[in-house]
């Protein structure tokens, strides 16, 4: 910083990640305004030894090789979570849960079993009203994903390369005043990003491949990519928000929250999964970074893009001093985190409030890349 420029404002956001068993987190009512998280996958095979820990009535219906009662068994442990979240938000508090349905052969039965189906079922009955969600399509890579008779009528199964992103609200809409309401102005998203974020229809986010320190939380870590919970935290908080995930893993929600200026607090019930948060977390500098970087660049170049096609772009963002579409993005401005310390058992971030570019102009597709490592 040089002499002419002024000291920049900064906020601090902390975060926890509790070893703890989802169904029992004690999480104070009304505490939390964002639950963003993926659950163990019913019906996945790679999710039936937590599923039988869960639960006896599990363990003996797959046993049993009896799909539907397992199924339903392992719903109604998630039912359990579906009812602490709906405790723990506030009113006005969202709900958005990643679920893939399950297909599968159990008993000599080939069958789907359609998680996101009941999961509505679940949070609706916590109380939760349900709204419009995102389907997710996200590609196999699989060879074998065609599944059933091959190119003989009428054996085969359409192939599954999608997911849902289910989205609840506790009770109406959540009002703003005083320092909430300006809070809620500078967590405003750019017009050309609603376009994009509040689509029905979500393509080309990028898988995770899994690049774990810890080998046995590699094998069952199935880590959603941090564009992910990045833009559902920016959807449906505002900074200086709380933001649980259930389900931490290895803590994405975590990483996501602090590069979008929002507490956080996770609960996980696997110690060697825990143990990852910290590395997950240790990438924030530069994820951080290249968000924001991101974030300003794509906006710079969808203006100049509609500018030569002569449409308007008729409001000032003073801060960022760039024109933007609305005037609710007037106010908007990204914090960006620019410092990481272990604090009270947990992290603290330091977030710079600070219009000025992070400089480094448009960040490369390597620097890109570690978004998404
Ligand atoms: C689908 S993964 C979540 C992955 C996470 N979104 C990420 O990006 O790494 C589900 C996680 O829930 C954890 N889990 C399973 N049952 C749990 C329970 N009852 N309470 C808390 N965590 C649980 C698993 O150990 C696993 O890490």
């Amino acid at each position: 910083m040089n002499a002419t420029q002024t000291e920049a404002e900064t906020c601090t956001t902390r975060h926890r990640a509790l070893l703890g068993d989802a169904r029992d987190a004690a999480l104070p009512d009304g505490s939390v305004d964002l639950v963003v998280t993926s659950p163990p996958y019913p019906m996945v095979e790679m999710w039936d030894g937590p599923f039988r820990g869960m639960s006896p009535a599990v363990a003996r219906a797959l046993d049993a090789e009896d799909g539907p009662a397992a199924f339903e068994a392992m719903h109604q442990e998630l039912d359990r979570v579906w009812q602490r979240c709906a405790a723990a938000l506030r009113p006005g508090g969202f709900l958005c849960v990643n679920i893939g349905d399950a297909v599968r052969t159990i008993g000599g039965q080939f069958a789907l079993y359609p998680n996101h189906a009941r999961i509505h079922s679940g949070a609706r009955a916590a109380g939760l009203t349900a709204l419009p969600d995102v389907l997710w399509r996200k590609p196999t890579n699989a060879p074998n994903k065609f599944m059933g008779s091959g190119m003989l009528p009428a054996g085969a199964y359409v192939t599954y390369e999608h997911e849902y992103i289910l989205i609840f609200r506790k009770g109406d809409k959540r009002a703003f005043s005083g320092k909430a309401r300006a809070l809620r102005q500078r967590s405003a998203y750019f017009w050309e990003e609603r376009n994009r974020w509040f689509s029905d229809l979500w393509e080309g986010l990028p898988g995770t491949p899994q690049r774990l320190p810890h080998a046995a939380a590699r094998a069952r870590s199935a880590a959603f990519p941090f564009a992910l919970p990045y833009r559902l935290i920016c959807m449906y908080s505002a900074q200086g928000d709380t933001v649980w995930d259930p389900f931490l893993g290895t803590g994405t929600t975590t990483l996501a929250a602090a590069a979008a200026g929002r507490h956080s607090v996770g609960t996980e019930h696997s110690a060697a999964m825990l143990e990852v948060v910290g590395a997950t977390l240790s990438r924030l500098p530069q994820v951080g970074l290249y968000s924001v970087r991101r974030r300003l660049a794509e906006h710079r170049r969808f203006v100049a893009e509609r500018l030569a096609l002569g449409k308007p772009v008729k409001h000032h963002n003073p801060l960022y001093r760039f024109p933007v579409v609305t005037r609710q993005e007037t106010r908007l401005l990204l914090p960006w985190p620019v410092e990481l310390t272990e604090a009270d058992g947990g992290w603290a971030v330091t977030h710079l409030l600070d219009p000025r570019d992070p400089g480094g102009g448009d960040p490369d597709e390597r620097q890109l890349s570690l978004l998404d490592p």
